[in-house]
């Protein structure tokens, strides 16, 4: 197993590192070996290379079994130019890795229910669902261009998909759905967009082939809007790209904290990129305060989606749910009557769990 690891910036480092000690228990509770490679990307990269992701970062990375990345990003970076900010070299790099299909749960654990901005009558005995965005198309990676006219500057985002882009994404859908609840909903803004027509259209076509599924459709600001009323009636949601980087987020604060979601993002083989959907944080980068938990996280989606790994993969979450239980929690998803530990803490009592 190689997994090559791009710790990136801000908080990226610490909580990396405490994904990559989770890792290390689980291979000795398994006996498994693996290798890592330290890749740069993002602001560290630029800071050393002068570009957000250079090849060498690209080549280990199609090299590798799995990706695990950290996070990117940060003020320092800002004002640079769109193609050489930190984000581009992410974007670079789910194209590079062709991971069409980002997978994001948004699990609210049961122990945190209150740490949710949401009443617990909405929440009801629990949420559990999952977002797959479409990760490599739409306005995103169109053209996109700025130009200056008689009438001022002007700029447009390019918002096209290909039948074929979509055909492969609702492939992934139908199938995690059968491995859910039969339920998919298909997010998008038809009443207006052509791409969304599109959109509709082939999942329409594809959804013949899986008669189990039971498919429905919602525009994308009442699916908002449904998000916070009452976000049980969704299992899972497939959406197009800036759709779902918006809606995962919503989703994502329905479970209590950003600092606890993984993601990973597939393509057609087995190799993954797995990250934490929060960002780099970098207000409270290096003082031992960040949730390393979606970081661990993903370490668990990396050993279920890349290597088949299901049972390592639950040994985490399940070592999570323990450290919850016994009541230690990280300064974003404290309470009364709870343990306040640090970055590093978290990570040696998860792994200690394992
Ligand atoms: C995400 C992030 C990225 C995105 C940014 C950092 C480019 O918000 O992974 O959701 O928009 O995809
Ligand atoms: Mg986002």
């Amino acid at each position: 197993m190689k997994i090559a690891v791009i710790s990136g910036d801000g908080i990226g480092p610490e909580v990396t590192k405490q994904a990559l000690k989770v890792l290390d228990a689980v291979s000795k509770k398994y006996n498994f070996s693996y290798e890592v490679e330290e890749v740069l990307m993002g602001g560290t990269a630029i800071d050393k290379t002068g570009i957000p992701l250079p090849e060498e970062t690209v080549n280990v990375c199609l090299n590798s079994d799995a990706v695990l990345l950290g996070a990117v990003g940060g003020v320092k970076w800002d004002t640079l130019p769109g193609h050489l900010r930190p984000e581009a070299g992410l974007l670079g790099l789910r194209k590079a890795l062709g991971v069409f299909a980002n997978l994001r749960p948004a699990i609210l654990f049961p122990q945190l229910k209150s740490a949710s901005t949401l009443k617990e009558e909405v929440l009801g005995d629990g949420l559990d669902i999952m977002v797959i965005r479409e990760l490599i198309g739409g306005a995103y990676f169109g053209e996109k261009k700025r130009i200056e006219t008689e009438e001022g500057t002007k700029a447009w985002d390019t918002m096209m998909y290909s039948a074929h882009e979509i055909e492969r994404i609702s492939h992934v859908a139908f199938k995690a759905a059968m491995k859910r609840k039969n339920k998919l909903t298909l997010v998008d803004k038809a009443n207006v967009l052509e791409s969304s027509r599109l959109w509709r259209e082939i999942v329409f076509k594809i959804a013949k082939e899986y008669p189990e599924v039971d498919l429905s459709t919602m525009y994308v600001d009442n699916a908002a809007m449904q998000l916070i009323r009452n976000p049980r009636q969704f299992d899972l949601i497939l959406t197009e790209n800036l759709f779902g980087d918006i809606l995962s987020d919503e989703a994502s604060m329905l479970t209590g904290s950003l600092g606890m979601l993984p993601s990973a993002s597939l393509g057609e083989g087995k190799r993954g990129l797995y990250e934490p959907i929060h960002g780099s944080a970098p207000d409270i980068a290096g003082q031992d305060k960040a949730n390393p938990v979606a970081a661990i996280l993903s370490v668990a989606m990396m050993l279920r989606y890349s290597f088949d790994m299901e049972e390592a993969a639950n040994s985490i979450e399940v070592a999570v749910s323990k450290v919850l239980d016994e009541g230690y929690r990280t300064l974003d998803i404290h309470e009364i009557e709870t343990k306040i530990v640090g970055t590093e803490m978290m990570g040696d009592l998860i792994a200690e769990r394992i």
